[in-house]
């Protein structure tokens, strides 16, 4: 294989897609969507994750030092899509139709149709100069109760269809090509 070297980019790894949910300081939801999120071990399993300049969600963690984390799936990608395009300071951003919950271990945010939402504790901030690295310990994993059906890890995978991305374009669980980032948000 011949290869080119580029600058740091990191085009054709596909990778998971979540919303992080948080509270506002007057107590509302904001959602936001997410794809730097992996895993870390230190005696358990935990989160990684990084966001990027300023934004309503990276305000609301470094406040309370909380959010859920929520596994995209195909049905959920037009408002995760609108949920990554539009900032949490437009007022208007969460007057969407969403089934909000909350968490059942820690105060957070959660969506209802999310067949995934890990409930998250900061423990660790690492501040670089346009990005806040943070570690996270899993308080609680609600995971939707038909995955621990008899079917196959692949049936399972295929029923919910979780959505990967990257060079900008969101991807099925088949490998589909979903559209560009802010295409998905117009059938909304
Ligand atoms: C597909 C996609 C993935 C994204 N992943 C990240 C990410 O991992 N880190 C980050 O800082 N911003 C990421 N963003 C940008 C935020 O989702 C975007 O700034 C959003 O408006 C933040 O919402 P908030 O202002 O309510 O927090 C991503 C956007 C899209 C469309």
């Amino acid at each position: 294989m011949s290869k080119i070297s580029l600058k740091p980019y990191n085009d054709y790894c596909p990778q998971t897609l979540f919303l992080y949910g948080t509270y506002n300081e007057d107590g509302k939801p904001d959602f936001g969507l997410f794809c730097w999120f992996s895993y870390i071990w230190d005696g358990e399993m935990g989160v990684m994750c990084c966001i990027g300049g300023n934004k309503l969600t990276k305000e609301n963690i470094l406040r309370d030092k909380v959010f859920s984390a929520n596994l995209v799936t195909e049905e959920l990608l037009p408002v995760a899509d609108y949920l990554g395009c539009v900032s949490g300071n437009n007022p208007d951003k969460m007057k969407i139709s969403l089934d909000i919950g909350k968490g059942e271990v820690l105060n957070v945010p959660v969506l209802n149709n999310s067949p995934v939402n890990f409930e998250l504790e900061v423990t660790d901030v690492i501040k670089k100069k346009d990005g806040d690295v943070m570690l996270c310990k899993i308080r609680n994993v609600l995971q939707d109760e038909s995955l621990s059906s008899d079917e196959t890890a692949y049936q399972k995978l295929s029923r919910i269809a979780p959505v990967k991305t990257t060079v900008k374009h969101y991807f099925g669980y088949d490998g589909r090509d979903m559209g560009a980032w802010g295409e998905p948000m117009k059938s909304l």
